[in-house]
Parts: structure tokens; sequence; C-alpha cells
């Protein structure tokens, strides 16, 4: 890029609009996003946010060049003159089209593949420079599933061994930047695969394994999948084209492309990448540690040995809450499973030690007995009762997806909280700015025992890798912090664990 570009992204909050406009302000370009409520937008400073959206186009005087998506698929008279206004003010347009639409063909069966090739059809008649990306099914499609996999282990749709590429969103961003920014993308088609084919049901079955679930696919009969698509708005005739469209897929798979790597120097990202950043979505999210009106939380363990039990036990025991009434006080209860394959982590916030008290001498002898009835052999731990103390939360935008708990016997409370002040007033790498950011973590939530004789630092990370790149990159000989932890009278530390979010309940609305 020799001259510093100004771009105007539309859908600039959206899954491929939000990566597109961080990417061109990373590469040096004047980014104008344009949002419909830029009070929720979350981009960073450098990018300059814009009221508005495709009907307005806000942000077009002075723009060089467009990312164009178009939410609104069919509406071909406010497409044609947004169009008309992109060829006036910018030189180029780079549309976010469909794989849907294919060369020398102008009537299609669906309207994804119609409408899309009417807003081409009218891009190329305005006589702006323009590049098509034409993408095959979004990764991010699958999020759809994750109501499904954080409240069962079934994930229930059509066409479930039909093999079909998933894009990596990063990818397709990627791709449009070096259009917007590089030569040689003037009025050229990209057409636009993941790496590797997988049917939903192999996608479902990785997505489990990744966050230690038996998910499985269940293919959905065809009444019900009709029932279904008929709701969100197909018509009989949409249906109809979209399962011979499938049914030719699952004979001849659709080809895998080199087109992104072709682009952009490396090859298309993996599902098991988009899951590096995505899994943690899949799960029952992790409990609102921050939260001001948890005036005490409760914390303990059970063991068993394998993890197949483990499961079981974390089933027994959320199938046992839901049983009863929620009990007054309590405002989350999360069961989290240590990546040992033994360990589940309880981890309830309450109002007060009052509401926690009263819960715990009227807690139904029946309750326990149903769990152990169900899973015998069960070691607990104690109940300890912790009060929040001080929380460091360096990127609060982050979904965390592993929790790392660090324990430490204290002799007192005095030590608990003289111990947290100084490690996060003095060591505290997010205090530290010679000691760098820790990519990959979240937040350390600090609670003290109310009875003195512990701490905790209840860690949120992104996943467990970025916990073990901690581990094996700042736990080195010359960190000050395990000497400053080793010369800490009457501190004596316990350890980490961590663990994954598994199943959160929270009180029943009214
Ligand atoms: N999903 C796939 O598999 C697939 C495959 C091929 C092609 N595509 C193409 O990709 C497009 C989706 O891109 P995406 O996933 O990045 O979009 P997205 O996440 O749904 O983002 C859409 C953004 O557009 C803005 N917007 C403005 N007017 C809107 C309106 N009337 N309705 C809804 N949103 C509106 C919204 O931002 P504000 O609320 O901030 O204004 C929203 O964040 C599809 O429409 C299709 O053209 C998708």
């Amino acid at each position: 890029m020799s001259e510093r570009r100004t771009i105007l992204v539309t859908g600039a909050t959206g899954i491929v609009g939000r990566e597109v406009a961080l990417r061109l302000a990373r590469r040096g370009a004047r980014v104008r996003a344009l949002t419909r409520r830029p009070e929720s937008a979350r981009l960073p400073s450098g990018i300059e946010v814009v009221r508005g959206s495709q009907a307005d186009l806000a942000g077009l005087d002075g723009a060089d060049a467009v990312f164009l998506m178009w939410p609104r698929l069919g509406e071909l008279t406010a497409a044609k003159e947004a169009v008309a206004r992109i060829a006036a003010h910018a030189g180029h347009v780079v549309f976010l089209s469909s794989a849907a639409v294919r060369d020398g063909v102008s009537r299609y069966d669906d309207v994804i593949g119609q409408a899309h090739h009417d807003l081409e059809r009218l891009i190329r008649d305005s006589g702006v420079r323009w590049t098509f990306l034409r993408p095959a099914a979004f990764a991010t499609n699958l999020l759809g599933w994750a109501e499904q996999t954080r409240t069962g282990e079934v994930v229930r749709g059509a066409f479930g061994d039909v093999p079909v590429t998933l894009l990596d969103e990063r990818d397709l961003a990627d791709v449009a930047v070096a259009a917007l920014l590089d030569e040689g993308h003037a009025n050229v088609v990209h057409e636009l695969t993941g790496p590797e084919l997988l049917t939903p049901a192999e996608q479902v079955a990785r997505i489990g394994r990744r966050i230690t679930k038996p998910l499985r696919w269940e293919e959905l009969p065809e009444p019900q999948w009709r029932e279904r698509q008929r709701a969100e708005g197909y018509t009989d005739a949409d249906l109809d084209s979209l399962r011979s469209a499938y049914a030719a897929m699952r004979e001849h798979p659709a080809p895998v492309l080199g087109t992104v790597e072709r682009v952009i120097g490396h090859p298309a990202r993996t599902f098991a990448e988009w899951l590096d950043r995505h899994a943690a979505e899949f799960t029952d999210p992790l409990p609102a540690v921050g939260r001001e009106d948890a005036g005490v939380v409760l914390l303990s363990t059970w063991t068993l040995d394998t993890p197949e039990r483990q499961r079981a036990a974390a089933d027994a025991a959320a199938e046992a809450w839901s049983g009863m009434p929620w009990p007054d006080g309590l405002l989350s209860y999360s069961l989290l499973l240590g990546t040992d394959g033994r360990t589940i982590l309880h981890y309830s916030q309450w109002t007060g030690e009052d509401a926690a008290a009263r819960f715990r001498e009227s807690d139904p002898p029946a309750r326990v007995r149903g769990i152990d009835d169900a899973v015998p052999g069960i070691e607990r731990s104690g109940v300890t009762s912790y009060r929040g103390y001080r929380s460091v939360v360096p990127d609060p935008g982050m979904r965390a997806g592993c929790v790392v708990l660090v324990s430490f016997a204290t002799d007192s409370g005095r030590t608990a909280r003289y111990f947290v002040d100084t490690l996060l007033d003095e060591y505290h790498p997010a205090r530290r700015p010679q000691a760098g950011s820790v990519p990959g973590m979240a937040s350390n939530h600090f609670h003290v025992a109310v009875d003195g004789t512990s701490v905790v630092n209840y860690a949120e990370f992104r996943d467990e890798a970025a916990h073990q790149s901690v581990v094996d990159s700042r736990l080195r000989a010359d960190d000050p912090v395990p000497a400053f932890i080793a010369a800490t009278p009457g501190l004596t530390p316990l350890g980490f664990r961590r663990y994954l979010p598994y199943r959160q309940l929270t009180p029943p609305k009214d």
C-alpha cells in the first residue's frame, strides 16, 4: 500500500466486517466502521466508528474503497441506490457475495444464489472497480448448535452425511483486506473454501472431543427439517432445491480450493484452528465472577476415579439441583470439570453468608443420597466460604474457556490479603508494563477464605493451551514471583488445577 487509504467497512460489527476492520487498521489504513449502534460496537479507538447502515452508507464521502456486505437479501431497489452511490464516490468495492453464485448462470432456484447474483450484476453494471468474494459456508454457522451442545449431548440437523468445507472468518477477512489494499484484485472473483471436507456429523464429533463432551449427531427426519425451515421463511420450492443441492454434494462433494493460500500466502485455517478460537462458545459459560452482589462464594471439589464417572457425577449434581426449588440467596451455581479427568469444582455465588448457611442447614439429605445412588464413591472435599477480594481483568472482552484455580494455605486473613495486595501491586504483569502482557489471560480473581485459612486465584484463560504457555514461559527461574511466594511467612502454595466449564445453573426467570 503506497498511500494511506480510507476504507468504509459495512457490517463492521458482524462476523466478517469486524475482522476486516481490525485487519485494515493493523495495516495502517484509515478505517470507517459503519454500524447502527456505535455505542455497542466495541471497536478499538484507532477505528472511526460511523453511525449508519447499508441503507444510508454514512461515511462514504472521501472513501477510496468499500467493503460491502448486504444484510437484506432480495431488497434490490435499495441495493441499486447503494451501489450507484458507491460507484459515484469510491473507486473500488469488495463485495461479500456467496459460493452459490456461478459464472454464466443468471436464474437460480434458491434465493441466496439469486440475490447474490443480482447484487453482483448491479455492481458490474455500475462501472465501479469490483472484487467479488464468493465464500462457501462459514464455520461460524456452527455456533447455531451451541444451545444444543451446552444443554445436551445431541445435535439435531439435516444432511449430516454430506461433506462440506468450513471457512474461517479470519481467512475471509485476510482475503478481503488483500483485495482492498493490494494491487491485482480489480474485477476479479475469489471463490473461497475451507481446507478440508467434513460432514456435519464429523464436525459435531470434533467439537465434542475439543470440549471433552461425548457429542453426537442425530439426523432430523425430513418432515421435521421442512417444518423447521418453513418457520425460517423458506418455501417448499426453496427446500426442494436445497435438498437436491445436498444430494448432489453427497455424490460429488464441492472441491477444496486453494484460493486463500494463493491470495494471502498461507493455507486456509483448519477446523481445529477455528475451534481454538471458538470452542468455549459450545460450552456453558463461566460464572460472572466479578459480580458485585455476590457476598460470598462457596468452593468445594469432588474427586472421582475415571473421566466417565467424573462426568456422570457432575450430571447427577446438576440433575439434583434442577429437581428442587431454587434456594433463597443463591445467585449462580457452576460445575467445572478438572482437565485431570477426575476432579469436579463446585463454584456457587450467594448474596451473603446467612443465605449460604441457611441453605447448608436445610439441604435435604435426599439430594445428596440421590447423587450417591447414581454415582457411588465420590470423594468430597469440605466446602470453604470465600469472599471476592481483588480482581485484575486485563482482557474484559475475551471469551474465556478455561479456569485455573491457584490455591494457597494461609495462617490468617491478614497474610492472605498482604499476599494478594503485594502480588497485584508489585508483581502482576498487568501492573508491570515491562513484564509484557500475558496472551490468552482474561482475568485473575483473588478470593480470600472467610476463616482466613486460604486464598485462591480464580484465573480465566482463553483455553488450556494459553495457560500452558504461561506455565512454560513465565514460571522461569528469573521470575520474581516464586521467590516472593517462598519468602512470604504464613503462606504455603498448594499448586494449581485447570478446569473447563461444564454446567451453569442460574435462578429460574419469574
Ligand atoms: N454464513 C455463511 O455461511 C455465508 C456463506 C456465504 C456468504 N455469506 C454472506 O455473508 C453475509 C453475512 O456476513 P456476516 O456473517 O459477517 O454478517 P453478520 O455477522 O450477520 O453481520 C451483519 C452486520 O450488518 C449490520 N447490519 C446493517 N443493517 C442490517 C440489517 N438490516 N439486518 C442485519 N444486520 C444489519 C449489523 O451491524 P449493526 O447492528 O452494528 O448495524 C451486523 O453486525 C451474508 O449475508 C452473505 O451475504 C454468508
